[in-house]
């Protein structure tokens, strides 16, 4: 069995930054309602003419210069969004295409803001078995284009990214140490997209009513998503036959920092072994983890032999956990 661990990372963000205060012009809200209850100060949001592969390919093709491949290296590409060019075909394929890999096993994969984890666990089984080399793992979001920025309680919270990492082989003790992944629908009305899919065909009824948009029961999902992420982090760290103190750096999902704070008073964690960025941001869904872990390994803040810990938690509702030495 091959292990397998992250060789590059890359990220992309769009150029226009949503502030607090422009928010204020849109909604009934305020700068300090936003920064209290969620932490964040502004977000990124694409113009027109980007689009989700766009910023995709630009990510990936900075994680594999780190990396030191081509993209004809490739022999595996998993784009984590819900928030795809088109429904069809997959924004995978468009992925391909524009880095000029080989046509390759290349797939979207739909799992909210735990997506990036899910895509590379997949990722790291076909390294495991040989199957494949090296994989390209995106997670890509322009929810903007999901948001009703009539609707005060969602359109403060979300942002636009993409961020990539290359997968491959490695040497222990370096490499993915443990992973968890679940999937709970019971709390699937807490955070969807009502209408545009097979359930509710787009009509002109489902535009007016404004159902293309995302609606979320904040509320309910923070109490799940701070005791699922403390369990599921436990859980991969006991895997590991490690302690939270052993870590050395934490990423949690950057849904809101009071999220990431109780989490980390959960686990016992010192505050500077938690990474955030949600203040410059917010909540990138899939894009939120490999953001923070291209951030921290560009910065030098991850150095080699590190121990990191991943943990995220979204729509599904999805969670999970990955824990690796760098
Ligand atoms: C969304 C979230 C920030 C809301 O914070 P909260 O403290 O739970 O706030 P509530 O939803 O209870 O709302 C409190 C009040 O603020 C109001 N409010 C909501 N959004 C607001 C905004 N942007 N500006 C001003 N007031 C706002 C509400 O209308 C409510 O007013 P009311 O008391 O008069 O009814 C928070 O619940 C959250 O982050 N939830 C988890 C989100 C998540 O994990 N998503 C899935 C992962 S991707």
């Amino acid at each position: 069995m091959n292990h397998a661990g992250i060789l590059g990372t890359g990220s992309a963000l769009p150029e226009k930054v949503i502030t607090n205060f422009d928010l204020e012009k849109m909604v009934d809200t305020s700068d300090q309602w936003i920064t209290e209850r969620t932490g964040i100060k502004e977000r990124r949001q694409a113009a027109p003419t980007e689009t989700t592969s766009l910023l995709c390919i630009q990510a990936a093709r900075k994680a594999l210069e780190m990396a030191g491949l081509q993209s004809s290296d490739l022999d595996g590409i998993i784009c984590s969004t819900i928030s795809p060019d088109m429904p069809l075909p997959s924004t995978a394929a468009f992925i391909q295409r524009g880095l000029g890999a080989r046509s390759v096993l290349a797939f979207d994969l739909a799992a909210a803001c735990s997506g990036f984890l899910f895509a590379m666990t997949v990722a790291e089984q076909f390294i495991r078995t040989a199957k494949a080399r090296y994989v390209l793992v995106v997670g890509a979001e322009l929810l903007s284009r999901w948001l009703d920025y009539q609707d005060r309680a969602t359109c403060v919270l979300f942002g636009d990214g993409v961020a990539a990492a290359v997968l491959g082989p490695v040497t222990p003790p370096a490499g993915i140490l443990a992973t968890e992944m679940h999937t709970d629908g019971a709390f699937a009305e807490h955070l969807y997209i009502p209408a545009g899919g097979t359930s509710k065909p787009a009509s002109c009824e489902t535009v007016r009513a404004r159902e293309h948009y995302i609606k979320m029961r904040g509320n309910e999902l923070f109490k799940v998503a701070v005791r699922n992420l403390e369990e599921v982090s436990r859980r991969v760290l006991v895997e590991a036959q490690l302690k939270p103190n052993d870590l050395d750096l934490f990423i949690p999902h950057q849904a809101n920092q009071r999220i990431t704070e109780a989490v980390r008073e959960r686990l016992g964690l010192a505050p500077q072994k938690v990474f955030s960025n949600i203040h410059r941001v917010g909540n990138t869904s899939s894009a939120s983890i490999p953001l923070c872990l291209d951030e921290c390994v560009r910065s030098g803040r991850v150095k080699k032999g590190d121990l990191i810990l991943m943990s995220a938690f979204g729509a599904g509702v999805t969670w999970g956990s990955a824990l690796l030495r760098w």
